[in-house]
C-alpha cells in the first residue's frame, strides 16, 4: 500500500473527512483522491483548502443506491486507478431506526466493499468505525473483539458493528479504525461541530434533567478531531496497520465520571448567573432507575420533556455500561497515546458558553 497514490475516500464533506483528506492530500504530494459525494455542486461551492483541486477529483455517489449511483465512466475510472478506499460516510445520528442506520452504515458499506473488490487490484479498505460497537459490553474493550454478545445502545452502534463484520470478512485487506467521541477540533477545546454530548450537557447545565445513569467506575472517554483524523490519516494505508482493529480513544485518559462532573459543575458555577438559578447536579442512578425515570416522563412529562429525555436514550445508558477502551495497537502505531480528556474539557465547556453566547448564562461566562 505504500505504494498507493490513488484512493477513493467517502464522508469527506464530514467533520472527520474533511480533516482526514486534507492530512492525506498533504502527507503524499502524489496522491489523488476520488471523492464520493451526494451532491458535487455543494462539493465544488465548499470544498477548500485541498490545495491542488486537479488532485481531488468529485465523484456523486450515495451509499443508500445499488451501485453507489456511480456513473458508468467514473466507475471504470475508479477500478482501473484506485487501490484503496477510506470509508468514514454514515448515519451518525443516535436516534436513527435500525433499519435507516443499516440502510446507510450495513448495505452502505456492502456496496463500497462491492467497488473495492472491483477495483482492477482488489482495494485496501480502511474502514472508520466507532469504539461504541462494543456497545452494552463492559470492563476492558480489546481492540480485537470481535463476538456481539451484549447488545447495543442504539442502532447506530448495531449497524456500525455489523458493517465491521462485512469488511473483515469481505475485503481482501482491511484496517479498522475505531474512534471514540469527537467533542472538540483539539486542545483549543473549539467546537465545530456539535453532537449528543455537546446537546446533553446544554440539557444539564440548564438544569432540565433530574437524574443521569452511571456507576462506580464509570469513565468518559472522548476524543479531539485532529487526534482522530491525524491517526486515520496516518494509519489509513500503512501496511503494518492491514488486518488491525485500533481504537483511537482516550483509554486511560478517560475521565472518571464524578471527576467529570465535579469539573463540569465548578466551572458553571463560577458563572455568576448560572450560580443564582441554583441548578442542583443531576442524581447518579443505575440504569434500572433511569429506565424507571425515562418512563415516568414519557407517561406524565409534557412534549419537551418527552424529547428531552428521548435525545438522552439513544447514548446516555453508555454512562452506567462502564468499559476502558484499550489502545495498544493505536499507541504502537501511532507512537503516542491519545490526549486526556482532561485536557480538553475545560477548554471545550468554555467553548460552548462562547457557542451560546445568545444565552444568561454564555453572557455572564
Ligand atoms: N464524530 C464522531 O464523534 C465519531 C465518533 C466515532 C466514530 N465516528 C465515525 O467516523 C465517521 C465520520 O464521522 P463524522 O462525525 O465525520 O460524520 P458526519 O460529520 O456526520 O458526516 C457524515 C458524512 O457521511 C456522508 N453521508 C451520509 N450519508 C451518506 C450517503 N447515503 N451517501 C454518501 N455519503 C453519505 C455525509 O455526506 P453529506 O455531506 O452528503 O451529508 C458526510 O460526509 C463515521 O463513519 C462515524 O461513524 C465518528
Amino acid at each position: 500500500m505504500s505504494t498507493n497514490h490513488s484512493i477513493l475516500i467517502t464522508g469527506a464533506t464530514g467533520l472527520l473527512g474533511r480533516d482526514v483528506l486534507r492530512r492525506l492530500l498533504t502527507a503524499d504530494s502524489n496522491l489523488r483522491a476520488f471523492v464520493l459525494v451526494r451532491d458535487v455542486g455543494r462539493w465544488l461551492r465548499t470544498e477548500r483548502d485541498f490545495g491542488d483541486k486537479s488532485r481531488v477529483i468529485p465523484v456523486r455517489g450515495d451509499l443508500c443506491a445499488d451501485g453507489l449511483d456511480i456513473a458508468p465512466d467514473a466507475r471504470a475510472a475508479i477500478c482501473r486507478d484506485v487501490n484503496a478506499i477510506v470509508h468514514l460516510a454514515a448515519d451518525t445520528t443516535f436516534s436513527s431506526p435500525l433499519d435507516r442506520a443499516r440502510a446507510v452504515n450495513t448495505h452502505g458499506t456492502r456496496r463500497v466493499l462491492e467497488l473495492a473488490n472491483d477495483c482492477d487490484t482488489p482495494a485496501h479498505v480502511a474502514y472508520v468505525s466507532t469504539a461504541f460497537v462494543a456497545g452494552r459490553r463492559t470492563g476492558v474493550i480489546a481492540e480485537d473483539f470481535h463476538t456481539a454478545n451484549a447488545g447495543w445502545v442504539n442502532a447506530y452502534e448495531q449497524s456500525k458493528y455489523e458493517a465491521e463484520r462485512l469488511v473483515m470478512d469481505q475485503a481482501a485487506s482491511w484496517a479498522i479504525l475505531r474512534s471514540s467521541t469527537v467533542v472538540c477540533d483539539d486542545a483549543s477545546g473549539q467546537v465545530t461541530q456539535t453532537n449528543g454530548v455537546h446537546r446533553a450537557l446544554n440539557l444539564y447545565r440548564h438544569g432540565l434533567v433530574a437524574m443521569m445513569p452511571g456507576v462506580v467506575g464509570s469513565t468518559v472517554d472522548a476524543v479531539t478531531t485532529s487526534y482522530v483524523a491525524d491517526g486515520i490519516a496516518r494509519l489509513a494505508l500503512r501496511d503494518d496497520a492491514a488486518g488491525k482493529v485500533v481504537h483511537l480513544c482516550a483509554g486511560e485518559g478517560a475521565l472518571p465520571l464524578v471527576d467529570l462532573l465535579d469539573i463540569t459543575y465548578e466551572r458553571w458555577a463560577s458563572i455568576p448567573a448560572w450560580r443564582k438559578r441554583g441548578i442542583v447536579r443531576p442524581i447518579i442512578t443505575d440504569l434500572a432507575t433511569y429506565s424507571l425515570f425515562e418512563r415516568t416522563i414519557s407517561d406524565v412529562g409534557d412534549a419537551s420533556l418527552k424529547r428531552i429525555a428521548g435525545a438522552l436514550s439513544h447514548f446516555v445508558p453508555q454512562l452506567a455500561l462502564p468499559k476502558r477502551f484499550d489502545t495498544t495497537n493505536a499507541d504502537a502505531l501511532l507512537g503516542r497515546g491519545a490526549p486526556p480528556v482532561r485536557e480538553f474539557w475545560l477548554p471545550m465547556l468554555d467553548h460552548m458558553h462562547a457557542l451560546n453566547a445568545a444565552s444568561p448564562i454564555a453572557r455572564v461566562a
